[in-house]
């Protein structure tokens, strides 16, 4: 038996500078905003881990039932010996539970940082001894380019993008990113989930829970912006505000001023009136219908899609 080890490819350096002057440049902004991005320092991605565990908050243990109920058909469709390609691979649980019924020949898990993925795909290598494991440490989200000499022409590339994760682009982005993982997905294609547009009460709920967590997952941007650019924001004058926009199909994120605040950080100050906002996430809703086209409009020949009940939650197969 072969005794693989996991390799490791890390482009994404980086570059706290640059990241503290984007920020500035959004917060100085007419509105306010601040790229999602910013919420996940580590206390960010505990509470991320934490909002899935709630009861509002569907969509995670919507599409992991249907991964499971689905899992086998999803695999028949795709068959084995892929590329399977882990866009957002964090902790690579998802794509760990699939591995058994993919039976790909080859895991790159994609992150932010290769560093991250150290830890899981070391024990994922201890259950997989013949796989060839890669962690590429890269920026996806600005574009889904892999690292050159990666993809085979032997093993068709399956990209793998769980967890709605998709709806933090607005849909021109969405479409420009699906696009580039079509260009590189020939003979194969991308298995995706997509969080479906409901009853506005229900999707409110889902970003605005009972007990305040998606609120401290929303404020704790502050605390992290006062690290990052050295501001001092006080979290106590903000409010938590989730609402869904009909229109634009997209739950929008805000973080409200309570009182008139003035927020100073080196080199610069801005001042919010009570009632003023920062912008903080979209997260897009689709009907199966829209992601439908929105997936051709990318280039994929052809989709098919698994539906939880009461159309809560879609995975989709679409083929290059
Ligand atoms: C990680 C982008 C899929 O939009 O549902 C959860 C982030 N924000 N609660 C989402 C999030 C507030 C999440 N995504």
């Amino acid at each position: 038996m072969t005794h693989r080890t996991p390799r490791f490819i890390q482009t994404h350096q980086s570059d706290s500078s640059a990241e503290r002057s984007i920020a500035i440049a959004q917060l100085a902004g007419e509105p306010a905003r601040i790229a999602p991005k910013f919420f996940y320092d580590k206390l960010g991605s505990h509470l991320f881990d934490a909002i899935t565990e709630l009861p509002e908050y569907y969509p995670t243990r919507t599409e992991a039932v249907l991964f499971a109920d689905h899992g086998a058909e999803m695999a028949q469709r795709i068959g084995a010996g892929s590329t399977l390609i882990d866009l957002g691979a964090g902790s690579c649980a998802k794509a760990a539970r699939l591995l058994p019924l993919l039976d790909p020949v080859r895991y790159i898990a994609v992150d932010i940082s290769a560093d991250y993925l150290q830890e899981a795909l070391r024990r994922l290598q201890r259950e997989h001894r013949g796989l060839d494991i890669i962690g590429v440490g890269m920026d996806f989200s600005q574009s889904p380019v892999l690292p050159a000499g990666l993809l085979s022409e032997r093993a068709r590339p399956l990209f793998f993008y769980p967890g709605s994760s998709i709806g933090n682009f607005t849909p021109g982005e969405a479409e420009a990113f699906l696009a580039g993982i079509h260009a590189q997905a020939s003979g194969g294609g991308l298995l995706i989930g997509v969080d479906l547009v409901k009853p506005v009460a229900v999707l409110e709920a889902a970003y605005d829970d009972a007990i305040g967590v998606t609120a401290a997952f929303n404020l704790n941007l502050l605390r992290h912006l006062n690290r990052l650019i050295g501001s001092d924001f006080d979290p106590r004058q903000w409010r938590h505000v989730a609402l869904f926009d009909t229109a634009e199909s997209r739950i929008e994120m805000h973080l409200e001023a309570r009182v008139d605040v003035a927020v100073h950080w080196s080199g610069g100050m801005r001042r919010f009136g009570t009632g003023e906002r920062i912008h903080t996430e979209n997260s897009y809703k689709y009907s199966v219908g829209s992601f439908d086209a929105l997936l051709a409009r990318a280039g994929f020949r052809s989709t098919h899609c698994w539906r939880a009940p009461d159309d809560a939650f879609a995975v989709f197969w679409a083929e290059a």
